[in-house]
């Protein structure tokens, strides 16, 4: 396990620091290659994560956008990824459409995950069986230790070849969209946020819990990636004991 956990002592320092080095490993990737690929999550945390990062003047016009997964819902609905995301950073940054590589929510599932396997297959030439290199995956981390739409009892946690695909996630009733474990380990720099006492048994089992991804998603990408980086704020790290 190679993670750099930074734990902060409040939910603001700790999006302030994720967004401190969301921010690096960008201008890094622009400076490096001349393009920066990142895919976000959506979740709660994620908005003041976003507007911190569009109050700052990135290299936006080389930083293309992706999504770790998307709610199966028309983009304008309530639950979308991609709305959270226009709202809170695509509104104030300065993103190009043709950076903004959003999953097609209002298709059908098995529709909407093609597509986006399609587009990122297109966009990062893949022949076949290759998988995306993206220099940055923001993850978020759901109480029952669920990244991505990886909940807890998934299979396709064992996918390591595959891009994309539709889950039905029985406990939020609802269909979703969402990258592959192949692709969250191909990452260059994976990066964790998460905050609130409710997160801090999930980042228990991370820390310490016996490797069991299929009842701990997460853990696959803590226990395998070489370059993660965890933020959390203090209530969140707590043992709870
Ligand atoms: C989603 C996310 C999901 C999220 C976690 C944590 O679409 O909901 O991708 O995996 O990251 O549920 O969400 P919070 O931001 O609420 O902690």
């Amino acid at each position: 396990m190679s993670v750099a956990w930074h734990s902060l002592p409040d939910r603001n320092a700790a999006t302030h620091a994720a967004a401190g080095f969301l921010m690096e490993r960008l201008v890094e990737a622009v400076a490096a290659r001349g393009q920066a690929t990142l895919a976000i999550s959506g979740g709660s945390l994620p908005r003041a994560l976003f507007n911190h990062l569009a109050t700052d003047p990135l290299p936006w016009d080389r930083i293309h956008l992706f999504w770790v997964d998307e709610r199966c819902v028309p983009p304008d609905h309530a639950d979308s990824n991609y709305r959270l995301a226009r709202e809170s950073l695509l509104a104030s940054a300065a993103i190009p459409e043709a950076n903004i590589h959003r999953v097609h929510g209002e298709l059908a599932p098995d529709e909407g995950a093609a597509r986006y396997a399609e587009d990122l297959s297109g966009f990062f030439h893949l022949g076949a069986g290759a998988l995306p290199v993206f220099d940055v995956i923001h993850l978020g981390l759901g109480p029952d230790c669920h990244m991505a739409s990886l909940f807890p009892g998934e299979p396709l946690i064992h996918d390591r070849a595959g891009l994309a695909a539709a889950v039905y996630v029985e406990k939020m009733k609802s269909w979703r969209v969402t990258l592959l474990p192949g692709v969250l380990l191909a990452a260059r720099q994976v990066l964790f946020f998460t905050a609130g006492a409710e997160k801090a048994g999930a980042v228990q089992a991370l820390r310490s819990g016996a490797f069991d991804p299929i009842q701990f998603p997460a853990q696959l990408v803590i226990g395998e990636h070489p370059a993660v980086a965890f933020f959390l704020d203090g209530p969140a790290g707590s043992s709870g004991t």
